[in-house]
């Protein structure tokens, strides 16, 4: 495709209806308008998005790698630099993108050995005193 169109923030959100709907997903942008009746997650959830930055839903579904394939034939491009920075601060403050952040990856399964743990002493600790 060679070099890449770059689109605001301003822009993308002009085009959040059946006529023209654009998503912006991990920075790329993409015009799902001819995919809204193939979606199989359904046309509503994509028009909900539309003109929006729908990293997070997006990844919060768990899209296989065939949607990941899939959405590469509807880009159109790229969200312009300067915009791009805005949306890094805010999806770092979220804790994405995936494999970027191995503190959070630690946490998900730390907090819930700490409570199985603490359960085990619980319920010793009750059966001891009722013996
Ligand atoms: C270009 C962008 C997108 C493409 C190509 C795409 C593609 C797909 C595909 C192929 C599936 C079937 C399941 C799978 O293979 O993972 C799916 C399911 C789904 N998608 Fe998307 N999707 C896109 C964007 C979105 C967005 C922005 C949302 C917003 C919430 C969304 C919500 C859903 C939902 C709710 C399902 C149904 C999940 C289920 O039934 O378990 N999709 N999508």
């Amino acid at each position: 495709m060679g070099e890449s169109k770059t689109y605001t923030l301003d822009e993308i959100s002009q085009h959040q209806d059946r006529k023209s709907a654009w998503i912006l997903i991990h920075g790329n942008v993409y015009d799902v308008t001819k995919f809204l009746e193939e979606h199989p997650g359904g046309e509503e959830v994509l028009l909900e998005q539309a003109g929006k930055h729908a990293s997070e839903a997006f990844e919060d579904i768990g899209h296989s790698s065939d949607a990941r394939d899939l959405m590469k034939q509807y880009c159109i491009g790229e969200l312009c630099e300067e915009d791009k920075k805005k949306i890094v601060e805010i999806e770092e403050k979220n804790h994405w993108p995936v494999g970027g952040n191995d503190e959070s990856s630690w946490k998900n399964w730390l907090i819930p050995i700490a409570v199985a743990i603490l359960a085990s002493l619980l319920y010793r600790f009750y059966m001891n005193y009722n013996a």
